[in-house]
């Protein structure tokens, strides 16, 4: 029988990427398929927690045993991230949220003509205002304490020339983003997203020590999250 370390715990887990709208047919979004948020959570399930998937625009099968919540935009996660973290030993936050999202959301399809065709304007395009989003994790990491003191879990899709600026990048996201653990990764367009495979390198708050997983099956890199994860609890 296998191992049920997670036994009696409840986690939650974000994956996807977010999608802000910018009118009925538009949207501002990422490239996160959601493989590595749902390879957490199951095998979170697998060894016996009680699992919350909060998916971000999603095409993936919903794994066994596992709760999916749908949610589409960075403040419907927010939410969902805050009513479900009361009752959680652990969130992780795999979803790659959007930074901004449009400041106004036109109605109507925005046209790709303005005014009069022919007119000096009619060639114009229109200018796109952004709004920053909320931290989810930051918010997360704030009020923790207050009640339930989750383990807090952040990702962090780094790009680099070298292994070292990647590791540099992720301490200092860390530090600044006060979690418990730092899963860092190497992205690039044919790097992680949309990808079977992927490779990381674990970072825990207050230790030098790092663990590396992968190049590795998105479930073999989430049973090595879970490892560290365990270690705190
Ligand atoms: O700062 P950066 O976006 O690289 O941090 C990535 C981590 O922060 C991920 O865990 C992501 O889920 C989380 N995040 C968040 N809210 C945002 C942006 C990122 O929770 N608005």
């Amino acid at each position: 029988a296998p191992t049920r370390e997670l036994a009696g715990r409840t986690v939650v887990i974000s994956a996807g990427g977010t999608r802000e709208p910018i009118d009925p047919v538009r949207f501002l979004g990422n490239r996160s398929s959601g493989k590595q948020g749902y390879a957490l959570a199951t095998v979170a399930a697998r060894r016996g927690a009680t699992v919350t998937l909060l998916a971000a625009n999603t095409s993936l099968p919903a794994p066994a045993g596992v709760t999916v919540v749908p949610v589409s935009t960075a403040l419907e996660l927010q939410a969902a991230v805050e009513v479900a973290a009361k009752e959680a030993d652990v969130v992780v936050m795999a979803a790659a949220v959007a930074d901004f999202r449009p400041a106004h959301y036109a109605d109507a399809k925005i046209k790709k003509t303005f005014g009069e065709p022919g007119s000096p304007e009619a060639d114009a395009a229109p200018t796109i205002e952004l709004v920053r989003n909320p931290d989810i994790l930051a918010g997360l990491v704030e009020s923790r304490g207050v009640g339930a003191s989750p383990v807090i879990v952040g990702f962090a899709a780094e790009t680099g020339d070298e292994q070292g600026d990647v590791l540099a990048h992720g301490r200092d996201k860390l530090a600044r983003k006060g979690c418990d653990l730092l899963v860092v990764n190497e992205v690039g367009v044919d790097k992680t997203f949309g990808q079977d495979d992927n490779t990381v390198h674990i970072l825990r708050l207050g230790s030098s020590h790092v663990v590396d997983a992968g190049p590795a099956s998105k479930e073999l890199v989430a049973a090595a999250v879970w490892d560290a994860v365990q270690e705190i609890l």
